[in-house]
């Protein structure tokens, strides 16, 4: 499995801009034109914005009202306010649409199924961005350090698996076995509503395997940042039962 940053996939010239600006307190999509003025001999250049919808702006100012950055969890309130907006996304807010070749299904299974991503905007306090998965591909299970996440499945079929670190971090050895409580196992089918994770409740550390091509919307609040010690690490799980049974020897 392979993630890769980059533009979107099934890309159609009229649904799917490939960069989105913060311009004015709005998020636009900057689609960048050329224009020849014969006259003067020169290329001049014009940025065209079309109309981005209503909800997605709703989302955008919201974020920028709730999210403070590292070490804050939104209150409960502010969690239902961004739930009530994500939950009535549809893929075409986000210029997306099940009629694109990439959601339809081939028949055929690739070999290595390549997840990729958009990122719609990012500053310090969030991020929005989308993930897209051809059938089959895994998002292996992996951390959202000191974050609080909010996930939408905008089309196809998803199986999501999530876990809770049941011990705090620093009773364990680094790269060490940890004992982990599943919280979610069950595949999602779009559209549903908004789940959300927090730094240590509601399933921080998951998995996504794509049972048809999907796309997944997140914001994450804050982002994840290296330079601020909150990279995603990767995990693999074991049943509690190989590990108790050998104890008991
Ligand atoms: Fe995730």
């Amino acid at each position: 499995m392979t993630v890769e940053t980059g533009g979107l996939v099934g890309q159609s010239k009229n649904n799917i801009t490939t960069t989105v600006k913060h311009v004015n307190n709005r998020v636009r999509y900057g689609n960048k034109t050329e224009k020849k003025n014969r006259s003067y001999k020169k290329m001049r250049r014009e940025v065209v914005f079309p109309r981005v919808p209503d909800v997605l702006q709703q989302l955008f100012v919201s974020c920028t009202q709730i999210f403070r950055g590292p070490g804050f969890v939104p209150p409960a309130s502010d969690v239902n306010k961004l739930c009530d907006i994500i939950d009535k996304m549809k893929p075409e807010d986000v210029g997306l649409s099940k009629n694109l070749q990439f959601f339809k299904p081939t028949g055929s299974v690739n070999r290595t199924p390549r997840v990729t991503y958009t990122t719609i905007y990012q500053c310090d306090q969030f991020s929005l961005c989308i993930f897209f998965l051809p059938e089959t591909a895994v998002i292996p299970l992996h951390n959202h350090p000191e974050m609080t996440v909010f996930s939408k499945l905008l089309l196809g079929k998803m199986h999501i698996k999530s876990y809770d670190w049941v011990e705090p971090k620093d009773s364990i050895p680094p790269s060490k076995l940890r004992l982990a409580r599943l919280k979610a196992n069950s595949v999602y089918t779009a559209p549903c509503n908004t789940s959300v994770l927090y730094p240590t409740t509601g399933g921080n550390i998951h998995q996504f395997t794509a049972v048809t091509p999907c796309a997944v919307l997140d914001v994450l609040g804050p982002p994840y940042s290296k330079e601020d010690d909150r990279d995603c690490s990767y995990y693999k799980d074991f049943p509690y039962s190989a590990f108790s049974s050998k104890s008991s020897r």
